[in-house]
């Protein structure tokens, strides 16, 4: 009998290839949306509503109750539906801190109850990034610089907090995010394509920044990635207590965003003659994360693979230019 896995923030960048992934290796998957949901295909729903998550999950729960799996062989995963953009954070706290800590303790309660998993993907932004500290092991203790990484921070601590007894929440860190996309906006890294091609035009002076390292990494591979955590911790049961509620993912290809779009560039065969590499600011009073590299060793040891694809082999593909 298939498992299944409901994937909230389905319509979003990342939830898309969950959604996906978990389809092709024969899992019922669930999506969930909001503004971008089509129902029947994708439930639509607010995540701060505590009834409306609450009625849903008891709801599939039901439709999906198949007991010779244990009932632990259902699988929430909040993947996606987060406010991701840290400036939209600023702009909205109250709404950042409903969506990404408050809706995220009632999911953490909702699999307590129905005794599922709940995996958590958060951000490299919980770690400042200072010179000289990354990589970040899953250990170091989380100090974040901006709304959105806090956010996300206490988001982990609410899942670590509910399910310390049930052992049935997992918090994944994973850095910045690229891959299929429906509009290069949707990522902080395909957008780059847009600002390279702004740095064709007459006169164009595109500031992009040189200073903050970047370990770009692709949707699909995070995809894959919960995939084995989902299947190692379901297949764990009684033994999941020991392992570690805390694991992380990253790409090891380290770029800035102005070598990013040197790299698109080149693919393209455009000069970039129209941007401006900016370094750190000196007089800025709080630097910028430098660099907040993930360690993935936690996730090596429990035995999952930490491979990635090339960055510059897959925008070759995707841009369709496979000659050098
Ligand atoms: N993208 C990155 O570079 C990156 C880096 C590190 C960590 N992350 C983490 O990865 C996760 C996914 O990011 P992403 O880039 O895929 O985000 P995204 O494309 O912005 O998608 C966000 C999702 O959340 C849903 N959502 C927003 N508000 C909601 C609400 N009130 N109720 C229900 N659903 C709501 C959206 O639904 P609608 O669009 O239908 O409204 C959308 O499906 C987030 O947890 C983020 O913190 C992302």
């Amino acid at each position: 009998m298939a498992k299944t896995a409901v994937v909230t923030g389905a319509t979003g960048f990342l939830g898309r290839q969950v959604l996906q992934v978990f389809s092709s290796a024969g899992w019922k998957a669930i999506g969930t949306g909001y503004s971008r949901a089509n129902p029947p295909t994708l439930h639509k729903i607010d995540l701060s509503d505590a009834d409306a998550v609450r009625s849903l999950l008891d709801e599939i729960k039901y439709d999906t109750l198949f007991h010779e799996h244990c009932n632990s062989h259902q699988l929430t995963t909040r993947w996606g539906a987060a406010n991701r953009f840290p400036d939209k954070c600023d702009q909205d706290p109250d709404g950042a801190r409903r969506i990404n800590v408050e809706a995220t303790q009632h999911l953490a309660q909702a699999c307590n109850t129905h005794s599922a998993l709940l995996i958590y993907i958060s951000t490299d932004y919980v770690f400042p990034g200072r010179p000289g500290e990354a990589p970040y092991e899953v250990e170091a203790d989380p100090e974040p610089t901006n709304l959105y990484g806090q956010t996300k921070r206490d988001g982990e601590r609410a899942i670590l907090e509910i399910t310390q007894d049930t052992a049935l929440g997992v918090i994944l860190r994973v850095p910045v995010l690229y891959g299929k996309a429906n509009q290069p906006s949707e990522s902080a890294v395909n957008i780059l394509l847009d600002a390279v091609w702004k740095a064709q035009e007459n006169g164009a002076q595109v500031k992009m920044d040189h200073y903050a390292q970047r370990y770009p990494t692709n949707t699909e591979d995070v995809a894959h990635v919960c995939l084995d955590v989902a299947i190692k911790y379901l297949d764990a049961k009684d033994e999941r207590q020991s392992l570690p509620k805390l694991l992380q993912f990253s790409s090891e290809d380290r770029h800035t965003k102005y070598e990013i779009c040197k790299l698109l560039a080149d693919i393209m065969g455009l000069p970039l003659a129209g941007m401006i590499a900016i370094g750190a600011d000196p007089n800025a009073s709080v630097q910028r994360p430098y660099d907040t590299h993930l360690s993935t060793k936690a996730l090596q040891d429990v035995g999952i693979s930490v491979r990635t694809q090339d960055f510059e082999a897959w925008w070759r593909r995707e841009v369709k230019a496979y000659r050098k």
